[in-house]
């Protein structure tokens, strides 16, 4: 387990059962159209609330996460009649992942630690199709877990200059950059976050496999 105590994850996880899926996945669903069979990856995929709402919407997903309990609470938010498009394993990034339409990864990317960052990404963008999807929240650098040393060690803060390098050659539709006090598992806290929607181009490109 990276970042925090993976015992940890699975409290936090259990409490975001029953809640709506985040905007970020709505607004990536509203852009890349029903998913009618096609494949999403829902990276640090939690409780699950995410992967069931892709599944809702007609896409197979792979849902992948390092926490214990990601076999048993993912499959439990979805419906018998969604179960034989989703697929649950119990790993976090870096670790090899499938080629894919959509990548969503909502608050993951950020815990895996700055040391294991450069190949997890380069998986995430090796994993995209052409035409592929991708939907992920970064923290900033000036998140206030960005100033605990501990916590800076771990986690991996992106700036600027980082986001427009990673997201190089990707067409980015929503950029949304939030700074606000809040309140994590952990208690209160000042967020820096940038959502992102962007879409791998759909004919030949540099980056990726497929
Ligand atoms: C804040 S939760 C977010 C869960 C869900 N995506 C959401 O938006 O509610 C962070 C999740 O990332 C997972 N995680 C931690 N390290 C990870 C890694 N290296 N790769 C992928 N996921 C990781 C944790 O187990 C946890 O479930």
């Amino acid at each position: 387990m990276t970042g925090f105590d993976a015992t940890r994850w699975d409290a936090y996880n259990a409490l975001q059962v029953g809640r709506p899926p985040r905007d970020l996945c709505r607004r990536v669903m509203a852009l890349a159209g029903p998913g009618a069979g096609r494949h999403a990856t829902d990276v640090g995929a939690g409780a699950g609330v995410e992967s069931a709402a892709l599944l809702a919407d007609g896409w197979r997903v792979l849902a992948l996460d390092p926490a214990p309990g990601t076999a048993r609470v993912v499959p439990a938010q979805v419906p018998p009649s969604d179960r034989d498009r989703l697929e649950v394993r119990r790993a976090g990034l870096p670790t090899a992942l499938p080629a894919t339409d959509l990548l969503h990864a909502s608050f993951a990317l950020p815990f895996v630690p700055p040391v294991r960052f450069a190949d997890a990404w380069a998986g995430v963008r090796d994993a995209l199709r052409p035409g592929g999807w991708l939907a992920a929240t970064f923290l900033g650098p000036h998140d206030s877990w960005a100033g605990d040393a501990d916590l800076s060690a771990r986690l991996t803060f992106t700036d600027e200059r980082d986001l427009d390098r990673l997201l190089g050659g990707l067409e980015v539709l929503d950029h949304r950059e939030r700074r606000a006090d809040g309140s994590s598992f952990g208690g209160p806290k000042h967020w820096h976050t940038h959502e992102v929607v962007a879409r791998r181009a759909r004919g030949h490109e540099g980056a990726g496999r497929r």
